[in-house]
């Protein structure tokens, strides 16, 4: 059974991969210091895979803790990064934060993993870095755009790094794979998103109002250049993009890569506007969402899908679950954790 060590791995993303790594055969190790999420997350992974991951409430900051770690834990085959903090608002009030936390777990992690040998490594990036995309769908030759927050230029620092230590270091084998947008929970309705405070994300706060936790749901602009004049995103179901980090490390682990650092979008390349969202929600749950249209929110990006070729062929990974899943998951888990 191959060891492999999940940072944030009780997060809401990383939650969800344990249980695609451990349904797949993998021993799994986390690491999370707990900032955002909680203990209940380890029962909800243990009630769906019947096995409880090894857990170390560890700070990925403090790099004593991260090399004692690795002197208490042999033979790991690979490490998935997913610690970091998120929030893209936060991190403009709160830059040396997302500097700290973002840049810094992850050089002591790769630090760790030159000194014990282990060669294969993923990391959590995201289609935040190519900011307003001149063409769609977006491929992963498309530039990267100067970030237009301090969160996202450490996930740009973050690639770059992790860039420039595969060029010394030809053992080492990384793929940074960038997300789109992540929704929904796994069936079981065990798992899902948590979110501190407000939500910010769309679909957190759909299922928030859904609930009767918020009054409405604002509408971030009607008047863009798209079909129905809301912003396109492209929502891939977490648990399709928790099967593209088994399927990522297997392909290192297998020594399948190419190149010794490989870069893959993971979304569903289809793109599908904010209203269009409601509507499918209405529909899933049959319920009316109160909304209203409200100025555009600062920073948004119009449109942005992903082109999933290079994932589908070379990794072999498509998404399957269809926005009508992710949604009615997304409900399932909201009212599993307000009990209606
Ligand atoms: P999350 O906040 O739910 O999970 C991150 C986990 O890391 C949390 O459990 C937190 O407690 C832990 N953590 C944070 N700092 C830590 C530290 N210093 N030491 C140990 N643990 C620490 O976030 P998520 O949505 O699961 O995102 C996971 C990764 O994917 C992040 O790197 C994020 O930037 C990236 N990402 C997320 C999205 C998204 O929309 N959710 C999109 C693209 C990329
Ligand atoms: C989606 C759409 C909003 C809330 C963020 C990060 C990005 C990445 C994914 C990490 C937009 C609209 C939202 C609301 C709304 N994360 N909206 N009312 O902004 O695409 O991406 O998460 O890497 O870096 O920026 O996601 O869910 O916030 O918004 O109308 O209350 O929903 O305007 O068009 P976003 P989101």
């Amino acid at each position: 059974m191959k060891k492999i060590l999940v940072t944030g791995g009780l997060g809401y993303i990383g939650s969800h991969t344990v249980v695609e790594l451990q349904n797949s055969g993998f021993e799994v190790i986390i690491i999370d210091n707990l900032s955002n999420s909680s203990l209940n997350v380890l029962e909800g992974i243990t009630s769906i895979t019947k096995k409880p991951p090894i857990f170390e409430r560890l700070d990925l900051r403090i790099k004593a803790d991260v090399i004692d770690f690795f002197h208490r834990h042999e033979q790991i085959a690979g490490v998935i990064h997913f610690a970091a903090s998120k929030a893209v608002g936060e991190s403009v009030e709160q830059p040396l934060h997302y500097y700290e936390n973002n840049i810094s777990t992850l050089i002591y992690l790769l630090q760790e993993c030159k000194a014990h040998g282990i060669h294969n490594v993923i990391f959590s990036s995201s289609c935040t870095v190519y900011g307003e995309p001149d063409r769609l769908p977006i491929t992963e030759e498309a530039p990267v755009k100067k970030a237009t927050s301090p969160y996202g230029n450490t996930k740009q620092i973050s690639e770059e790094i992790i860039e420039d230590t595969c060029e010394v270091d030809p053992q080492l084998k990384c793929i940074a794979l960038r997300y789109f947008n992540p929704i929904g929970a796994h069936h079981s309705a065990m798992i899902g998103e948590l979110p501190v405070g407000v939500p910010q994300n769309l679909v957190p706060f759909i299922t928030q109002t859904a609930a009767g936790v918020r009054k409405e749901l604002s509408v971030f602009g009607n008047d863009y250049e798209t079909s129905d004049g809301s912003c396109i995103r492209d929502y891939i179901h977490v648990v399709d993009l928790a099967k593209a980090h088994v399927v990522a490390l297997e392909r290192l682990l297998q020594n399948n890569n190419t190149s010794n650092f490989e870069i893959f979008n993971v979304g569903t390349g289809k793109g599908t506007s904010v209203l269009e969202v409601i509507k499918a929600f209405e529909t899933v749950t049959g319920t009316k969402l109160p909304y209203k249209v409200v100025e555009r929110r600062p920073g948004d990006v119009v449109s942005v899908y992903a082109d999933t070729t290079k994932a589908n062929e070379i990794l072999g990974w498509k998404a399957e679950r269809s926005m009508e899943d992710a949604l009615s998951s997304a409900w399932k888990w909201e009212q599993h954790i307000r009990n209606i």
